[in-house]
C-alpha cells in the first residue's frame, strides 16, 4: 500500500512507533526510523532501538535509515526530514510517535515537568511536521499522522501530557484545514497498547504482582500488542485515504473507532449583553443542567466503555458499530 514512498516514524525504535516502521516498510515504503532512545522520562539516549529497527528492516529486505536526534530540537526534527529526502529523494510521509511521561497531579508539577513533556509530544510534533510540510507544499501531496491520548481528555494526573495531546488535536486540525488544498491530509490517533509507558499504570503494577510480568514483557502476540496500532497508520499513509482529513481515531486491541468532532449541544440567547444574575438564575435548568464530566475523568478507560457490544456484520468475521 505504499510501494515507492518514503516515511519519517519519530519514537520509531520502540513500543508502537517500532510496529508502524516495521509495518510500512512492509507495505512498500522506504523509512527513516528516529528514536533518541531516552528513558520513558525522557532521560539518557542511546542509540540501540532506532539502528536496531532500521537494521531488521533492512534484513528483511526493506529500505531504512536510523536517526537518533531529539524530536525537541528544532534543527534535528529538520535533518530527520532532510535525512529522508537525502536518502530516499522524497518525504510522504510523517508519522509523529515519540512520548515520554512524566506524571503528577498539577498542584505538584514542576515547570521542568511540564517543559520537558510538552517539548517531545507537542514541540516535537511541530519541530518534525514544519519542515515536512514544506516539502509536502512543494510536491503537492502527504500525510501526516500524529499520535494523541485519551490523556486528551482529561486524565487527572497528567496535566502536562494531557495538555500537550490536545494541543497535537488542534495542531493536526489546523493543519488539516489548511493543507487539504495540496492533498496534503492530516489525522490523529488515540492509541492503547501494552508498552513501557502501560507498564506505569496500576493495572500493571496489580499484574506484575499478581504474574511476575510487565504487561509489555507478554503483549506480543495478544490484543494489546503494540504493533496493533500499525495497520491503521498504514491506511492512513496510503493513497486509499486521500479523503480521510482531520480525524481522530482510537486504535484499542483489535479495534479501530472514529471519535466524533467536539460540537455544542445546548445554548441560550437574548438580544442584549447577559448579567451574570441572570445566568446564575437560568443556567442551572438551562445551559449547566446534568452535565457530563470530562469523558476521561477516573482514568481513560470511561471513555472505552461507551463502545458497545456487537454491531452489524460487514464482513466475514467484521462488525461495524456506530453510536448515535
Ligand atoms: N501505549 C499506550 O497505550 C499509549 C496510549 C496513549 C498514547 N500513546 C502515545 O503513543 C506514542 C507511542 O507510545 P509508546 O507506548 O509506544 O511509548 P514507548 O515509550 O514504548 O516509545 C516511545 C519512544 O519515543 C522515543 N522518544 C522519547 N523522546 C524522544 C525524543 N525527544 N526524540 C525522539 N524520540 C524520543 C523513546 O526513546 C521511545 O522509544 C506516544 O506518543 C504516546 O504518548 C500511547
Amino acid at each position: 500500500m505504499l510501494e515507492g514512498k518514503a516515511a519519517l516514524v519519530t519514537g520509531g525504535g520502540r513500543g508502537i512507533g517500532r510496529g508502524i516502521a516495521l509495518a510500512m516498510a512492509r507495505a512498500g515504503a522506504s523509512v527513516v526510523v528516529n528514536d533518541i532512545g531516552a528513558s520513558l522520562t525522557g532521560e539518557g539516549a542511546d542509540h540501540g532501538p532506532a539502528n536496531q529497527v532500521a537494521e531488521e528492516i533492512r534484513a528483511a529486505g526493506g529500505a531504512a535509515v536510523a536517526n537518533t536526534g531529539s524530536v525537541t530540537d528544532h534543527a534535528q526534527g529538520r535533518q530527520m526530514v532532510q535525512d529522508c529526502v537525502d536518502r530516499f529523494g522524497t518525504i510522504d510521509i510523517v508519522v509523529h510517535t515519540a512520548g515520554i511521561l512524566r506524571d503528577r497531579m498539577i498542584f505538584n508539577l514542576t515547570e521542568d515537568e511540564w517543559d520537558s513533556v510538552t517539548a517531545v509530544h507537542l514541540k516535537g510534533a511541530y519541530n518534525v511536521i514544519h519542515p515536512a510540510t514544506q516539502q509536502f507544499r512543494q510536491q503537492r501531496s502527504g500525510r501526516i499522522i500524529a499520535f494523541s491520548s485519551t490523556s486528551a481528555l482529561g486524565a487527572p494526573g497528567q496535566p502536562n501530557y494531557g495538555a500537550a495531546k490536545a494541543g497535537i488535536l488542534g495542531l493536526i486540525w489546523s493543519c488539516a484545514n489548511a493543507l487539504t488544498r495540496y492533498n496534503v491530509t492530516a489525522n490523529a490517533i488515540m492509541p492503547f497498547a501494552d508498552t513501557r509507558m502501560i507498564d506505569t499504570t496500576p493495572r500493571a503494577h496489580q499484574q506484575f504482582e499478581e504474574t511476575g510480568k510487565w504487561p509489555s514483557e507478554v503483549a506480543a502476540g495478544t490484543e494489546r500488542d503494540p504493533e496493533n496500532v500499525a495497520p491503521l497508520v498504514v491506511y492512513l499513509a496510503s493513497d486509499a485515504a486521500q479523503a480521510v482529513n482531520g480525524q481522530v481515531f482510537g486504535s484499542f486491541g483489535y479495534e479501530v473507532a472514529l471519535l466524533a468532532q467536539p460540537r455544542f449541544v445546548r445554548g441560550l440567547r437574548r438580544g442584549r449583553r447577559w448579567e451574570p444574575e441572570e445566568l446564575r438564575d437560568l443556567a442551572p435548568t438551562t445551559l449547566a443542567r446534568d452535565l457530563q464530566p470530562p469523558p476521561a475523568v477516573g482514568g481513560a478507560f470511561s471513555l472505552l466503555d461507551q463502545i458497545p457490544e456487537g454491531g452489524d456484520d460487514v464482513a466475514p468475521g467484521v462488525q461495524s458499530w456506530e453510536l448515535d
